[in-house]
C-alpha cells in the first residue's frame, strides 16, 4: 500500500515543493496528498492548488478555539488517510495528542545542527542569526522525529555545511535552505524503506 503523506508548512514552500517534485520523479512508494497550511496566502498554498494537492487551512481565524483546531487536524488527517507527515517550515505546535498518535511518523526539518540551535525561539531566521553571532564555522540542517520535547525528537539524518565565508545571516540561511533540499527527500526515502 503507498502511503498518504500530509505536508504541514507556513511559508514560501520551497521544501514543500522540493519534497513534492522529488517524491513525484523517484517513483518512492508514497505521495503527498494532502497540505496544511496555517497561511492562506503562503507559496505552499499556492503550489498546492496549482498542482491540485489537497489544502487544508487551519488558524485561528477559521477556528474559534485550541480544541476545535485540534479537531480539524485529526479529521483531515483521517480523511486523507494520511500515515507519514512532514513539517516543512510549519511556524505552529503540533498538539500533544496528535504527535501520540503519529508516533515515530512526524518528522520535521530543522535549519541547524540539533541538538545546537534547536528548542524554544530557535525558528527561521533567527538560527541563523545566533549561528552568524557565535561566530561558527560550519552549520547545517537536520531531520528528526518529532516528540513532546521540541526539536529534541531522535535524528534521522544531518548534514553539515562549511559558513566561515558567509557575510551574514542571510547567505547562511540560503546554504542551509540547499542542505535542506538534499536531506529531506533522502531522510523520506529512508523512512519509506523500513515501512
Ligand atoms: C526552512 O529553513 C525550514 O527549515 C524552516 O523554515 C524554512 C522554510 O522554508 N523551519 P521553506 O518554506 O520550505 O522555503
Amino acid at each position: 500500500m503507498p502511503i498518504n503523506i500530509a505536508v504541514f508548512a507556513s511559508g514560501a514552500g520551497s521544501n514543500f515543493i522540493n519534497l513534492f517534485n522529488k517524491i513525484a520523479s523517484n517513483n518512492l512508494n508514497g505521495s503527498i496528498v494532502l497540505l496544511v497550511s496555517n497561511n492562506p496566502n503562503s507559496g505552499a498554498v499556492k503550489f498546492a492548488k496549482n498542482n491540485d494537492i489537497c489544502i487544508k487551512i487551519i488558524n485561528k481565524f477559521r477556528y474559534k478555539d485550541k480544541t476545535t483546531i485540534n479537531k480539524e487536524y485529526k479529521s483531515s488527517l483521517k480523511e486523507n488517510k494520511i500515515n507519514l507527515i512532514l513539517l516543512a517550515g510549519f511556524m505552529k505546535k503540533i498538539p500533544v495528542d496528535l504527535i501520540k498518535i503519529y508516533r515515530n511518523k512526524i518528522l520535521n526539518i530543522h535549519p541547524s545542527l540539533l541538538p545546537d540551535y534547536g528548542g524554544k525561539g530557535f525558528f527561521g531566521m533567527n538560527v541563523h542569526h545566533a549561528v552568524f553571532n557565535a561566530n561558527e564555522k560550519i552549520s547545517g540542517a537536520t531531520v528528526h522525529y518529532v516528540n513532546k520535547d521540541y526539536d529534541r525528537g531522535p535524528i534521522l539524518i544531518q548534514k553539515k555545511v562549511e559558513i566561515q565565508n558567509c557575510k551574514g545571516p542571510n547567505e547562511i540561511a540560503k546554504k542551509v535552505l540547499e542542505i535542506e533540499h538534499e536531506i529531506f527527500p533522502k531522510a523520506v526515502q529512508i523512512f519509506l524503506n523500513k515501512m
